[in-house]
C-alpha cells in the first residue's frame, strides 16, 4: 500500500477558529465589524507596533505600502531578483519601475553588496524581504541606503521572526503580512500593513476603504479600492495570533529535525546568529533539485520549488543577468513545514531526499 500523502502545508486551525468563526456569523456582522480591530491590536503587540492595519493580502499590503509612499510613474523601488513576484508586481502596479537586484544564494536574501550600484535618482525604496521568514541583514542593508529611500519590509512569510531581538514587522517604515495557507497564521487569504507612523496608517486605513475620508464628511479625495479583510476572516486569525509562540516553537523544532537528518546532505537554512527564523518554509538547496522533487512527489510528499526567479519571467526579463537568482531557483527546494507533522513523516521526507545528495 502507498504511503499516506505528507501536506506541504496544514494550516493549524481548529475548534477554536471554528466557534470564532460561529460567533462572527451570529453575529450578523461579516465585515467590518469589531473582529478587524481585534486582530489589528493582537498583530500589533506581535510585531511590537503602534499600528497594524489588516487588508485583504499580503499582496493587497504591499501594493497599499507602496501607494501610501506616493510611489508611482518616474519612480524605481529596488526589488531582490528571487521573491515571490507580488514584491515587484506591486511596484508595476504603481506604476513605478521594479529594479531587480541579485540575492546571495546562502541566504536567499538581498545581495546587500550589490544594492548600492542599483540606487538611482529615481530610487525611492527598497523592499526588504525575509524570505522564507530568515530575517534579512536590516541594519546592513540601512548602512548602504541613503536615508531619504525608505526601506520598506515584506515580511510576508517573517510574522514571529526576529532581527536582533527586534521583531520582523517592526524594523521598516512599513511592514508587509501575509495570511496564506502557508503562513505561520492564516486566515485563507488576508494580509496587514504594520507601520509606527500614524500618518501612514490612516493612509493605510483610507486605501483599503475605496479612499473614504476615516473623519468628516463623506470624501474621496483619491481613489482607492476595497482591500478590506472580512470580521469572519478576521475571527480565524485571532487565535492563531495568540499562539503565535506556540506555533513558531513547533516550526522551530519542525526545522530543527530536518536539520538534524538533512545538514550532512545537502545546504540546509539557517538564520543569522541572534536573529529568529519564522519558518514560513524550510528550504533546502541541492544540485539534483528537479530529481528529488520529482521522487518526494512521487512518494507522496507534496515538495515545491522554493520561489520564482523574477528576470525569467516577460515581465522581468530585461534587466541583465542575476546568477545569485538563478541558483536558487534551480536549487532550491521547499520541504512539508506544519505543526502536525510527525517524527516519522519527517524520516520519510528526509530518507527520500538523501537519495539525490
Ligand atoms: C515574500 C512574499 N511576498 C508577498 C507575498 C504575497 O502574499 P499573498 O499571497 O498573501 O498575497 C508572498 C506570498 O506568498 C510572499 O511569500
Amino acid at each position: 500500500m502507498a504511503d499516506d500523502p505528507i501536506r506541504l502545508a496544514l494550516p493549524d486551525v481548529g475548534a477554536e477558529e471554528a466557534r470564532a468563526v460561529a460567533e462572527v456569523l451570529e453575529s450578523g456582522y461579516l465585515t467590518m465589524g469589531p473582529k478587524v480591530e481585534e486582530l489589528e491590536a493582537e498583530l500589533a503587540r506581535a510585531c511590537e507596533v503602534p499600528h497594524a492595519v489588516a487588508v485583504s493580502s499580503g499582496t493587497a499590503a504591499l501594493h497599499l505600502a507602496v501607494v501610501a509612499l506616493g510611489i508611482g510613474p518616474g519612480d524605481e523601488v529596488i526589488v531582490p531578483a528571487y521573491t515571490f513576484p507580488a514584491t515587484a508586481n506591486v511596484v508595476g502596479l504603481a506604476g513605478a519601475k521594479a529594479r531587480l537586484v541579485d540575492v546571495d544564494p546562502r541566504t536567499m536574501n538581498l545581495d546587500l553588496e550589490q544594492v548600492q550600484g542599483a540606487l538611482t535618482p529615481r530610487t525611492r525604496a527598497v523592499m526588504g524581504v525575509h524570505l522564507f521568514g530568515r530575517p534579512l541583514d536590516w541594519e546592513g542593508l540601512r548602512a548602504i541606503v541613503p536615508e531619504e529611500i525608505v526601506l520598506v519590509e515584506d515580511a510576508a512569510g517573517a510574522l514571529g521572526a526576529s532581527y536582533r531581538g527586534r521583531r520582523c514587522g517592526s524594523l521598516g517604515t512599513l511592514g508587509c503580512l501575509s495570511f496564506h495557507p502557508r503562513k505561520i497564521v492564516t486566515t485563507g487569504e488576508g494580509g496587514a500593513v504594520t507601520t509606527a507612523d500614524d500618518g501612514l496608517a490612516d493612509s493605510i486605513r483610507r486605501m483599503r476603504h475605496h479612499g473614504i475620508e476615516p473623519r468628516g464628511p463623506f470624501e474621496i479625495r483619491a481613489p482607492g479600492p476595497n482591500y478590506r479583510l472580512a470580521d469572519i476572516l478576521c475571527a480565524v486569525g485571532i487565535p492563531q495570533v495568540r499562539r503565535l509562540d506556540e506555533l513558531l516553537a513547533a516550526r522551530t523544532r519542525i526545522a530543527a529535525a530536518y536539520t538534524e537528518r538533512l545538514a550532512d546532505a545537502v545546504d540546509v537554512p539557517t538564520a543569522a546568529e541572534g536573529d529568529v527564523h519564522g519558518w514560513q518554509a524550510y528550504v533546502v538547496q541541492l544540485d539534483r533539485r528537479d530529481e528529488a522533487l520529482a521522487a518526494l512527489r512521487e512518494q507522496g510528499i507534496e515538495a515545491q520549488v522554493g520561489t520564482y526567479a523574477l528576470h525569467r519571467l516577460g515581465a522581468y526579463g530585461d534587466q541583465g543577468r542575476f546568477p545569485g537568482a538563478d541558483a536558487c531557483f534551480e536549487r532550491a527546494l521547499a520541504l512539508p513545514v506544519h505543526t502536525r507533522l510527525t517524527d516519522a513523516e519527517l524520516d520519510r521526507v528526509a530518507g527520500a531526499l538523501r537519495a539525490f545528495a
